[in-house]
């Protein structure tokens, strides 16, 4: 166990790693970020910051000997880097996860081989071999590339009608993953947290609606059958003890019209799904992380209160100055200088009677 004083070193510098330094400092731990980019949000709330690229060995190896323990922000950290984190010091979630849900086409190996139930899907190397998989669409599908992907990115809608040549190049990655569209009635998602002795602590499931594949507004808990709703948190309980996961895992599903929960895909961390837990929760995503990473005890996921949480993606920031005059709502800034076109600037959850 880590007693407060100790280090958690955190790979990767946005919002996420943000929120968790500040759930870590709460708790008298310090954190110190590895990121590449200078003054990063979570490096202008942490103890310390190294400010390297993942290829930097020598960065890596001084930033491992600042730390007690080690855990990551984002998916598309070089896995290298973090397996050379891990020969230093203890990395949780372990790298292997990591890996596995960089990739798409792992990722979804991985859930039909334990039985979980996924949109159908398959690999695509070759524009060749997208020609003839668009040959024999009988629905709409998305192409999506295999790794590197967020906030929708590298995500080409097709049909049979579709041209192989354009929606390669719109994907722009060497290996794809072409899978069924969904016409699904809603998207929701499960957030668990595991520790090393296998205890868990489940988030009711919540939905999320996405506006251009970015994730808009989270509707704490989702408005889904009783049965429905342990149907999905069981399935994220199921993958984080068959991950072995010792973290934070949101688990993204689509609920179909025919009443079927299929998953779409999986973060090993905290997931912007899950911001509301901070301040309608007893203990937030982000403190389940510290927790378990440092061998606490597991808190209560409990909500105290419904919530929305709205992000403020691009120049909806500028909202901030609504948000701050109403009195009940919760504001979160991150810290970005720049503003850019679907840039999660910011949040802001306001909090209803609990249902
Ligand atoms: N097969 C699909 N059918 C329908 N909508 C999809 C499908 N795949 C993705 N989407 C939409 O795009 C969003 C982003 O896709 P996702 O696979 O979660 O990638 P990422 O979040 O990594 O960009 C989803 O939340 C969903 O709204
Ligand atoms: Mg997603």
């Amino acid at each position: 166990m880590l007693n407060p004083g100790a280090t958690i070193g955190i790979l990767g510098g946005g919002q996420l790693g943000r929120m968790t330094a500040m759930a870590a400092a709460r708790l008298g731990y310090r954190a110190h970020i590895f990121a590449e980019e200078q003054d990063s949000p979570a490096a202008q709330v942490s103890a310390a910051a190294t400010v390297a690229s993942w290829d930097d060995d020598a960065a890596i190896a001084a930033f491992a000997a600042g730390i007690d323990v080690a855990t990551f922000e984002f998916e598309n950290i070089p896995a290298d880097a973090v397996r050379k984190v891990a020969a230093l010091k203890p990395v949780m979630p372990r790298p292997e996860i990591l890996e596995i849900t960089q990739d798409r086409v792992r990722e979804k190996d991985f859930l039909r081989g334990i039985g979980v139930a996924t949109t159908d899907y398959r690999e695509i190397t070759s524009e060749a071999a997208l020609g003839r998989a668009i040959g024999t669409l009988k629905t709409r599908a998305v192409l999506k590339s295999a790794r590197m992907g967020y906030d929708g990115k590298g995500q080409v809608n097709v049909d049979a009608g579709s041209a192989p040549d354009e929606a390669w190049r719109l994907m722009g990655a060497p290996r794809g993953v072409l899978e069924d569209f969904v016409d699904f009635r809603c998207e929701v998602s499960v957030i668990v947290a595991r520790g090393a002795d296998g205890a868990m602590a489940t988030y009711p499931p919540v939905e999320n609606r996405h506006v251009n594949h970015i994730l808009d507004t989270t509707i704490a808990p989702a408005s889904v059958p009783p049965d429905t709703a342990r149907e999905a948190e069981q399935i994220g309980r199921d993958i984080a003890a068959r991950l072995d996961l010792v973290g934070v895992l949101a688990v993204e599903m689509f609920m179909t019209n025919d009443g079927r929960i299929l998953v779409n895909e999986l973060a090993p961390r905290p997931h912007n799904s899950g911001h509301w837990t901070i301040d309608a929760c007893a203990a937030s995503q982000f403190e389940q992380l510290v927790r378990v990473i440092c061998g606490l005890p597991l808190g209560s996921p409990e909500r105290h209160a419904d919530a929305v949480m709205k992000n403020l993606i691009g120049d909806e920031v500028e909202t901030w100055r609504d948000a701050i005059a109403e009195p009940a709502a919760r504001l979160h800034l991150y810290g970005k200088r720049e503003t850019l076109p679907g840039r999660k600037m910011g949040h802001v959850t306001r909090l209803l009677p609990r249902s």
